[in-house]
């Protein structure tokens, strides 16, 4: 397995200070250590973190830090475009979910379009401009990428490489249970594949991501996009997120989705968004950490069962 990380410290999606040191607070808690360790045969490269130069004077009304959002999501799709094209599974350490623009925009480049999206999350992340209540651009990545709502935007400045190519019905959420009310019209008037908690209490999770992929990805052919936004887990297992919301995912149920995407050979890339490191006590933050740290190493192959020791030739 070939596995590639990059670090997007950003924060300006939202409002909270501190989500912009999400990838240290990985990258601290020994992150590439500890995915390195899975077995021998792991090839990590650390892409370190994405740079960019704000643009001038841009706005859109009601997109708050437009041109920073704008800016730094070209740098975080050319560079999960690359990621992939060198021939890695890309996981994107975050950062506020604006940032799932430039990751999920660098895989359908990367894919030629034939990629599938679950999106984790308590919160739709489906607003636009005009629907938007905080005007909090975390809240919108969504409505940017899909097709079918590019007629709902004005113009925006700046994101010309960005193309709404991505079909909705290649969108399927887990673990809904914040959805402002224009969000929820989209996804009935749109039929998009969505989960909530108490699905997940009906069917149980395993369950739930089957029947996401069979809605999402019937032919069992495209690349996963599976962007985990940490607050879909429990707000007792992840404290640490800017708008938690009690009631959701515990941390076996979210690593035992990632171990069950993982099996599927198909995951083209990963974000891990939303964490953080300054909400909470220290063993608040830690314990976010910790969890966001076992969920991208169930993306990586670790098994909780344990492996059998392999030699250097894998045999
Ligand atoms: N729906 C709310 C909004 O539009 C909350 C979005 C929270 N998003 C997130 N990525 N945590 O502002
Ligand atoms: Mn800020
Ligand atoms: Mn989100
Ligand atoms: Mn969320």
């Amino acid at each position: 397995t070939k596995i590639g990380i990059v670090g997007v410290p950003f924060e300006e999606g939202q409002g909270k200070v501190g989500v912009a040191n999400g990838p240290e607070a990985m990258r601290k808690s020994n992150l590439i250590e500890n995915i390195k360790s899975i077995h021998q045969e792991i090839d990590v490269h650390d892409y370190g973190d994405v740079c960019y130069t704000s643009l001038e004077n841009v706005e859109v009304p009601n997109m708050r830090k437009y041109s920073d959002v704008a800016a730094c999501n070209l740098q975080v799709s050319r560079t999960v475009e690359k990621i992939l094209n060198d021939g890695r599974i890309c996981l994107t350490l975050g950062g506020d979910h604006s940032i799932g623009i430039g990751t999920v925009d660098g895989h359908i480049k990367a894919k030629n379009e034939k990629v599938c999206i679950l999106w984790v999350d308590a919160h739709a992340d489906l607003n636009t401009n005009k629907t938007s209540v905080s005007g909090n651009i975390h809240g919108m990545p969504l409505a940017i990428l899909v097709k079918e709502l590019a007629d709902y935007w004005p113009y925006l400045p700046g994101m010309d490489w960005q193309k709404p190519v991505l079909p909705i019905r290649n969108v399927a959420y887990i673990g809904l249970r914040s959805v402002d009310s224009y969000e929820r019209l989209i996804i009935e008037q749109f039929g998009i594949t969505a989960y909530g908690m108490e699905d997940v209490e009906n069917y149980g999770i395993h369950n739930i991501v089957n029947m996401a992929l069979d809605r999402i990805d019937p032919h069992r052919m495209l690349s996963i996009h599976l962007s985990f936004d940490i607050d879909s887990l429990d707000a007792l297992e992840a404290p640490s997120t800017g708008t938690a919301v009690r009631g959701g995912l515990t941390l076996r149920e979210g690593i035992h989705l990632v171990e069950q995407i993982h099996k599927t050979g198909r995951l083209g890339a990963m974000d891990l968004v939303e964490v953080n490191p300054s909400i909470g006590s220290p063993k608040d933050v830690q314990k976010t950490v910790e969890a966001a740290v076992h969920l991208l190493m169930a993306a990586c192959g670790y098994t909780r069962r344990g492996l059998i020791p392999r030699g250097p030739d894998g045999s």
